[in-house]
């Protein structure tokens, strides 16, 4: 390879918020893919170039991600990595598709979407929803509450919890939303909800700086999470660090990554991490994905090149030793096989896990698959 080429740096665009409501999360991603393009650049780069990242804070608003996003492809970025929020990411997909650019996803979502132009590293309905609902349903009984954030995300993801929760045989006693940014009335009126039934479990999709309001009001109210705990998709360790353990002690999130995963590439990357972000930074399932995105893009160019039609065939075969256990792409549908785990958080605000797949389950994100089936995954990562 030419001496010109090989210095050439690879730019990449990198979309997370660092203000707004879901910075609390998006900030360790953001983190996350700094320091995988470190350390990508640190092992050599991509064949002797370095990759190079420019970044944006579109504050946690759909319009600024686009408007970041059409400048990255605008100045000839072609490889993104970021957003939390679906809406964001659906405001970022056409602009990505329009410019034959590459979206890395690492959040959780509510399934039912493929583009050829994005590669979703966070956790799809079946890799989380349904086994925290049914986790729930045999320890706390058939009846829940749902809340979430007033967005896609939630409203999606509530669907597919309410399908399958009544499939099963269970109640769903009441579906309630809350702006973005609730306020001390919106929150009281849903523990007000939540204290009037006998006994329902919540599952919540509220996101950011409202989870700790709500996990507040709830212990405010006196209620009990070991008779009505709550279960959640988004409230992960981030969220956590900044409500403090008295506050989530007793409640439940499922995600494919915990802090307390005990695998060696664990212990190596939260060592690495807590190196240099703070001793006690705390990382989520969100903060590992995008970590993981940026090395397995980094596999994937070095096996092709950063070519986005190179890229996108060598995604499809790319594996990787995750800290969560070794992962790999779905070629066919470009989401990520991961391991589905429920943790309960203790007083120290620490999730032990207590439930967790012996394999790396394949993606389903339009739960093509009977979820019974998933319940017992036999699928394998080789
Ligand atoms: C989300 O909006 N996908 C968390």
């Amino acid at each position: 390879m030419p001496v010109q080429q090989a210095e050439t740096p690879i730019r990449v665009g990198v979309l997370f918020s660092q203000s707004g409501v879901t910075a609390v999360v998006e900030q360790t991603q953001r983190n996350a893919v700094t320091m995988a393009i470190d350390e990508v650049n640190a092992a050599g780069g991509i064949d002797g170039r370095p990759i190079v990242a420019e970044y944006a804070d579109p504050r946690s608003d759909p319009k600024k991600y686009r408007e970041a996003a059409q400048a990255m492809v605008d100045a000839g970025i072609r490889i993104l990595f970021g957003c939390y929020m679906s809406s964001t990411r659906k405001a970022v997909l056409p602009v990505v598709e329009q410019a034959g650019a590459l979206l890395f996803y690492p959040t959780l979502y509510e399934g039912f979407e493929f583009s050829p132009n994005c590669f979703y590293g966070g956790a799809s309905p079946n890799q989380n929803s349904i086994w925290l609902a049914r986790y729930l349903m045999q320890t706390y009984g058939p009846d829940f509450y749902l809340i979430g954030s007033n967005y896609v995300f939630p409203y999606e993801s509530n669907r597919i919890m309410r399908d399958f929760i009544e499939t099963e045989g269970g109640r769903v006693h009441q579906e309630r939303y809350v702006p973005l940014a609730p306020s001390d009335d919106d929150l009281a009126r849903a523990i007000d909800e939540i204290a009037r039934q006998p006994r329902v479990t919540v599952l919540s999709t509220v996101v950011g700086d409202g989870t700790a309001r709500l996990y507040r009001a709830y212990r405010e109210a006196g209620l009990d999470p070991d008779v009505t705990p709550i279960g959640s998709l988004t409230t992960g360790e981030p969220e956590v660090a900044l409500m403090g353990g008295a506050l989530a002690e007793g409640h439940y999130t499922a995600a494919p990554y915990f802090e307390t995963v005990k695998t060696e590439a664990n212990r190596a990357f939260l060592r690495r991490y807590r190196g240099r972000f703070g001793a006690h930074a705390p990382v989520s399932a969100c903060t590992e994905a995008a970590y993981v995105q940026v090395h397995m893009m980094a596999i994937a160019a070095r096996n092709a090149s950063d070519n986005v039609d190179d890229l996108r065939t060598a995604l499809g075969v790319t594996e990787f030793d995750a800290p969560q256990g070794r992962v790999r792409i779905d070629g066919d549908n470009h989401h990520t096989w991961l391991w589905p785990r429920i943790a309960r958080a203790d007083a120290s605000g620490t999730f032990r896990i207590v439930s967790e797949s012996r394999t790396a389950l394949k993606p389903d994100p339009y739960l093509i698959t009977p979820p019974s089936a998933d319940w017992a995954p036999s699928a394998t990562v080789a």
